[in-house]
């Protein structure tokens, strides 16, 4: 039966460039904490998408030369895109929103005229600093040096129409939400927003723009588009269906639990609130605001070029591996330093060493000592096995709690406590040497059993962070669909005392640290290095120098010991004939020629052919190894100019 509805999100994406393990980090958090309150029971939507409107998309789908939406369509659905990374990451959400959904689309419009409505948006003036070449405004405080934060120019006073929420208006109510034990978490952003951002004042916001057009327009005031923070707030409710027929499913499931990076929390748990208030819906359940995965202590950027590519990772060592690295090796409230050294060191310790060993010994002992794998049902306990049981009887309290309070990684950490329990257990009882003896064998069945178990408990606890490597655990270990469910985990006892086991693959094999750290820096130095286009592409200026001339064939004929060139007399306006030796002879005959009108390029220096001198190059179309010579009407007059 359902326990209730729970709804998570993550923060919607900027498809503005690929995404990086920082962006994965999030949405491997989300998606761990929404296969847990699956396991748990509840009926759970779980949302992701992505934020694809703005300047910055505008402009950069204009420097590529395609529309703002083929540009966003390219990085959400393309090969190797968003869509692409979070099926390969096994990210289980149930719905994908793209800010650009017509439904969205419409739902924003509907709910910035209703904010209007109430008087809660007005029409006044922006004033701020603005960089012409970039049209772009800036704040005073967004400035570097004074100039543009953007190109690094001049900026200048400037105003412009714009519309504004009324922000200040529930400066004192979303101070007490802030206030609110659980509302924002870790409790330590608390302070910082209200500290940074409630007591200095909350200003009203800035929420439409007039100097770029990618976005969504205000319907009753077209020249301006919906500031890209309304847009994208919202989608945590058009999703489920507010202001829209699409979806059915908001009074099912809001509030929702949002899950979102630090440098954003301003946004979710002042503005965000702000704008439900006026919309006059509930408050959020909950903003978690997690910290930053680092590279050598610097936050991951692609202008930096320390981004690490989750795509790589996962292909190389595995979905599961690098999930469960990324939620073991940082708590989730704090920044962390990500480095391939502790990935590789953490998935050889905990997975290969300590998880996987367990269960390829245990298996292993089972297919060795008892006919069939099968175990025989009976047993003899013995005053060793009372702490390995009660451990992992004891377990699914102390994880639940710790996944209930955000803290997967504490989570993780006792249920390694339970793993290297059931390893040391291993050692203490020596299976090998009850084996050996007929007379042990119900004992030693009892010991099989028992760290069977565990796997079992553990291996129900671990699902959420490693979903496919616990599938084949259980195949493994003969644990059927009931035996591998929530209810179950807090009981020892539960696998058939006749249990059969499986051989299987090995789950996570050990990784030789260093070759594999030569190998990702080669792979890193190859993708630093500068791609080379395949057309180089060439400035206004450059392309200016060539001097094409049209040019009327005087004389063309074969060359001597040559079967590849003709050599031409050509009229090139100047009244001094031009000599050309050009590589066409197996094209053409040189009489098909005479009296033609071809270009030449004429300003390249004279070349000697053949003995002979050759001044310019005559202009031909090739496909497929056949040559055309180019020709013109033979109205265009010999010496005109190609520009
Ligand atoms: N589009 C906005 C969010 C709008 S939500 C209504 C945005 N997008 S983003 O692509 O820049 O970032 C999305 C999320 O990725 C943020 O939560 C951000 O904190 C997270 N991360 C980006 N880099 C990160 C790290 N290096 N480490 C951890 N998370 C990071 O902001």
């Amino acid at each position: 039966m359902s326990k209730g509805t729970f709804y998570i999100t993550t923060p919607i994406y900027y498809p503005s460039d690929k995404l990086h393990i920082g962006h994965a980090y999030c949405t491997v958090a989300t998606d761990t904490i929404a296969r847990y309150k699956r396991m748990c029971g509840y009926d759970v939507m779980f949302l992701t998408g992505t934020d694809e409107h703005g300047q910055k998309i505008e402009e950069k789908a204009k420097a590529k030369g395609v529309s703002p939406k083929q540009f966003v369509d390219d990085i959400v659905e393309g090969k190797g895109g968003i869509l692409d990374l979070w099926k390969l990451m096994n990210i289980s959400n149930d719905r994908f929103i793209r800010t650009t959904d017509d439904y969205h689309v419409k739902s924003i419009q509907e709910i910035f005229k209703k904010m209007y409505e109430k008087g809660d948006i007005y029409k006044g003036s922006y004033k701020g600093k603005y960089c012409t070449p970039c049209e772009s405004f800036w704040t005073e405080s967004q400035l570097v040096d004074g100039k543009c934060p953007d190109c690094g120019r001049e900026v200048r006073d400037a105003e412009e129409e714009a519309y504004f929420f009324r922000l200040s208006k529930y400066a004192d109510r979303v101070q007490a939400l802030l206030e609110t034990p659980g509302f924002l978490e870790p409790a330590s952003r608390v302070n910082e927003m209200i500290n940074n951002f409630i007591k200095p004042g909350l200003e009203d916001l800035c929420v439409s723009r007039t100097t770029f057009t990618w976005g969504v327009p205000v319907t009753f005031d077209p020249g301006h588009v919906v500031y890209v923070w309304v847009d994208a707030l919202s989608n945590y409710i058009t999703a489920l269906g507010y202001a829209n027929d699409k979806y059915d499913d908001f009074q099912k499931y809001w509030p929702a639990v949002h899950m979102v990076g630090k440098e954003i929390v301003r946004f979710h748990s002042i503005i965000w609130p702000a704008m439900l208030m006026s919309l006059e819906l509930p408050m959020p359940n909950k903003v978690y605001g997690h910290g930053w995965l680092l590279m050598d202590g610097g936050k991951m950027s692609k202008s930096k070029g320390n981004v690490v590519d989750p795509y790589l990772l996962s292909e190389r060592y595995g979905v599961d591996s690098l999930r469960y690295f990324l939620m073991r090796e940082f708590p989730l409230g704090s920044d962390g330093n990500f480095s391939n050294e502790a990935l590789i060191n953490r998935i050889n310790s905990d997975l290969a060493n300590d998880f996987g060993n367990l269960v390829s010994r245990t298996v292993a002992m089972v297919l060795k000592y008892f006919e069939g794998g099968t175990l025989p049902a009976e047993r003899i306990p013995d005053p060793i096995d009372d702490e390995l049981v009660s451990m992992a009887r004891g377990l699914r309290d102390v994880y639940e709690q710790n996944m209930e309070n955000f803290a997967p990684q504490t989570a993780l950490i006792e249920t390694f406590k339970v793993i290297s329990r059931a390893n040391k257990y291993i050692d203490e009882t020596a299976p090998w040497i009850l084996a050996k003896d007929e007379a042990n064998k119900t004992r030693l069945a009892t010991v099989m059993y028992n760290l069977l178990e565990t796997i079992r408990i553990t291996a129900t606890l671990l699902q959420p962070f490693m979903p496919q490597s616990c599938e084949k655990t259980f195949a493994q270990i003969g644990a059927g669909k009931e035996d591998r469910a929530w209810d179950n985990a807090g009981t020892f006892g539960i696998l058939p005392a006749d249990v059969t086991v499986q051989k299987g693959e090995t789950l996570f094999p050990r990784i030789d640290l260093e070759k594999e750290l030569a190998a990702l820096e080669e792979l890193s130095e190859k993708k630093e290095a500068p791609e080379t286009p395949a057309i180089p592409t060439v400035t206004i200026d450059e392309f200016a120098k060539v001097r094409m001339t049209v040019c009327k064939v005087l004389e063309c004929e074969n060359v001597k010991k040559s079967d590849k060139l003709l050599k031409f007399k050509l009229d090139d306006g100047s009244g001094t004939p031009r000599q050309i030796f050009s590589g066409i002879a197996k094209f053409y005959k040189p009489e098909e020629l005479i009296g033609k009108t071809v270009v030449a390029c004429t300003n390249l220096p004279p070349r000697k052919m053949m003995g002979d001198e050759s001044n310019g190059m005559l202009l031909s179309a090739e496909k497929d190894g056949k040559l055309n010579l180019l020709m013109l009407d033979d109205s265009v007059p010999a010496g005109s100019v190609i520009c």
